[in-house]
């Protein structure tokens, strides 16, 4: 059975000082705290065995938000605490344990999509090993990791490119197999001094063992203050057309 992973660690700097006495995934967006959106998408596509991992500033703050998860339709939700802010990569290896050989979809907590992930979690379900990724064609790709493209083939991801090879951003939305913790843990530290989950999807895509689909529907991450602003407004709008 598929289980989902909910990366909210790091420490939220460049929202700061929003994020001086809070967690960056509890901030509002519209009208509901962060982290209730990719906790919603992971239940949507039928996906009921979910970590949370958390880090940083008011980490006690999620049990007592999420509780068990009833909320969301769940009886139970697990929690994980990353220590410093090491990377997307670091957090996820807190997850290998909770995973136990099965295959994980992981969301970055700051990521909010406007439509459902449910029929790609289908494809992956389906797959027989690797990896799947979403791409999202996007203006602004620097800001992102970046696939560099052949053809429909992905080559290469690039982090933040200073010439973006595609306008193909990669959104935080990463499906795995097992092998995605044996990955993790060849890894060194980036230039940021993070360990980099851009590392680990080229580990798949040089194994030939990474598959991606483009993502419908709007998609922003929260993490800066020009995109929560947008997160805010995108949800806002969609609320108000229904
Ligand atoms: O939003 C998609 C982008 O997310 C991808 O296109 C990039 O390839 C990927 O590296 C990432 O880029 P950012 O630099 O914007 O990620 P950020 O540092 O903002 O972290 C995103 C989320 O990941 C954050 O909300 C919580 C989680 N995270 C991050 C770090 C650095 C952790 O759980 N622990 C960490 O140490």
């Amino acid at each position: 059975m598929i289980k989902g992973v909910i990366l909210a660690g790091g420490l939220g700097s460049r929202l700061y000082p929003l994020t001086k006495v809070t967690n960056k995934h509890l901030l509002p967006v519209y009208d509901r705290p962060m982290i209730f959106y990719p906790l919603e998408k992971l239940v949507k596509a039928g996906i009921k065995d979910i970590m949370v991992i958390t880090g940083g500033t008011s980490s006690g703050d999620f049990l007592r938000l999420l509780e068990n998860g009833k909320d969301f339709g769940l009886e139970h939700l697990t929690y994980a605490y990353q220590e410093g802010e090491k990377g997307i990569a670091h957090a996820l290896a807190l997850a290998e344990h909770f995973a136990a050989g099965e295959k994980i979809v992981v969301i970055l907590g700051d990521n909010i999509l406007e439509k459902g992930i449910s029929e790609e979690v289908e494809i992956f379900r389906k797959q027989e090993k690797g990896a799947r990724i979403l791409l999202k064609e996007v203006n602004n790709p620097e800001r992102f990791g970046v696939a560099e493209m052949k053809e429909d083939r992905i080559v290469k991801i690039i982090e933040k490119p200073l010439t973006p090879p595609s306008k193909y951003a990669v959104i935080g939305v990463y499906m795995y197999d097992s092998q995605v913790f044996d990955f993790i843990r060849t890894l060194k530290p980036s230039s940021r001094g993070e360990l980099e989950i851009t590392d680990v999807n080229n580990r798949y895509i040089e194994k030939g063992e990474m598959t991606y689909g483009i993502l419908d529907g709007w998609w922003t991450d929260a993490g800066t203050f020009d995109s929560l602003l947008r997160a805010n407004i995108l949800v806002s709008k969609q609320k108000a057309s229904k």
